[in-house]
């Protein structure tokens, strides 16, 4: 239980794909520039999968160094969940049963979380409490996206905005008197999750599943792709990001001047921007690596986290604030002693 357990980040890891697309190299496929975009967007490059990566081989590599990482070996996962709004198939079988077998967690049990970019942000959450109930010691949480192949690349209203990557986190048991004898704080303090399907339409694939089935011939191929109402999502985000942060201070009576860093969903600048200037949050206590791979759904977070801890920005015992939103709509955080 609480008071026994705490849930830790033990390692974490990110993959992107090394064919790296330029806004420059957008400008040739759709009406567009490299200033639209930045400007609006804050996004210079993205990283694209090739024709035979799915979701799956991205995650693999990504889990495989939160792993090593962690120092933990693959027997002792008890649990993988693998956040995406990109699955290798439709429903089965679960991206993340294949990343069981991939890796070899022969103990694991294994499922995917649909919560679109908030997916990592519910993983985490997820696996905080399997383990301060004391099921499971060790559950991997995986965001990992294949976008680029459910994007239309004729929408220039899309096409700009997304990226390929998977991030991976090893969450493991960590006995509380232990992390009390170091007099440092460790692992998920707490999260909030939420939602609104009442705008569910904002941010859909229109067919292929079972409300508007494929059919071959008939289905545009354009319905296939992810469609997007982007200033409703624009708005949507502004308001939610802050309830948000305010939520998780208000409920685990920290402020703001506690909080290290907040990690945000890395889908537009000016989206974090308009956030911060609502809450009178400085710019650069948001985490922003949007510029080099955009918005890369539930994998922007865990990639974020793996570029901070390799520039030496994270230390034991740091307040990270992790906040996010997205389709379904989605939202909400978690606030982790790192
Ligand atoms: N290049 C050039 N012009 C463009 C482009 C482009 N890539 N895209 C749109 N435009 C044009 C539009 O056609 C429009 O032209 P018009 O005035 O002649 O009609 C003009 O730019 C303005 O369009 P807006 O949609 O009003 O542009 P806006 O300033 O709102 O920016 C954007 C669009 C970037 C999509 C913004 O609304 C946004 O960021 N929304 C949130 C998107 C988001 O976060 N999505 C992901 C969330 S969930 C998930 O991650 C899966």
């Amino acid at each position: 239980m609480k008071q026994n357990t705490c849930a830790v980040i033990s390692g974490i890891g990110s993959y992107v794909p090394s064919k790296r697309v330029s806004n420059d190299d957008l400008a040739k496929l759709v009406d567009t520039s490299d200033e639209w975009i930045y400007s609006h967007t804050g996004i210079k490059n993205r990283h694209i999968a090739d024709e035979k990566e799915a979701t799956s081989d991205l995650a693999v590599k990504a889990a495989e160094r939160a792993l090593e990482k962690a120092g933990c070996p693959v027997s002792e996962v008890d649990m993988i969940l693998v956040a995406t709004a990109t699955p290798d198939y439709l429903g089965f079988p679960s991206t993340a049963c294949i990343v069981q077998d991939r890796i070899g967690a022969e103990n694991a049990a294994a499922m995917d979380i649909v919560a679109a970019c908030t997916g990592f942000i519910y993983g985490l959450e997820t696996a905080r409490v399997f383990i301060e109930t004391g099921t499971y010691r060790n559950v991997l949480v995986i965001g990992a996206e294949v976008l680029s192949k459910i994007t239309d690349w004729k929408d220039r209203n899309t096409c700009v905005l997304f990226g390929d990557g998977a991030g991976a986190a090893l969450v493991s048991a960590q006995a509380a008197e232990t992390s009390m004898k170091e007099s440092l704080k460790r692992g998920i303090l707490s999260s909030y999750l939420a939602s609104y399907g009442k705008d569910a339409e904002v941010l859909l694939r229109p067919a292929g599943g079972t409300r508007v089935p494929f059919i071959p011939g008939t289905t545009p191929p354009e319905d296939l792709c992810l469609r997007m109402n982007g200033r409703k999502v624009y708005t949507f985000a502004v308001s939610v990001l802050g309830k948000t942060i305010e939520t998780l201070l208000a409920k685990t009576g920290l402020s703001l001047q506690d909080i290290k860093y907040i990690v945000p969903h890395q889908a537009n600048v000016r989206i974090i921007e308009a956030c911060a200037k609502r809450l009178d949050i400085p710019l650069d206590k948001f985490f922003l690596n949007i510029k080099e791979f955009a918005n890369t759904s539930s994998a922007s977070i865990p990639i974020a986290l793996t570029d901070m801890e390799q520039r030496g920005l994270l230390h034991p015992g740091d307040l990270i604030l992790t906040v996010g939103f997205g389709g379904g709509l989605t939202y909400g955080g978690n606030l982790l002693y790192w």
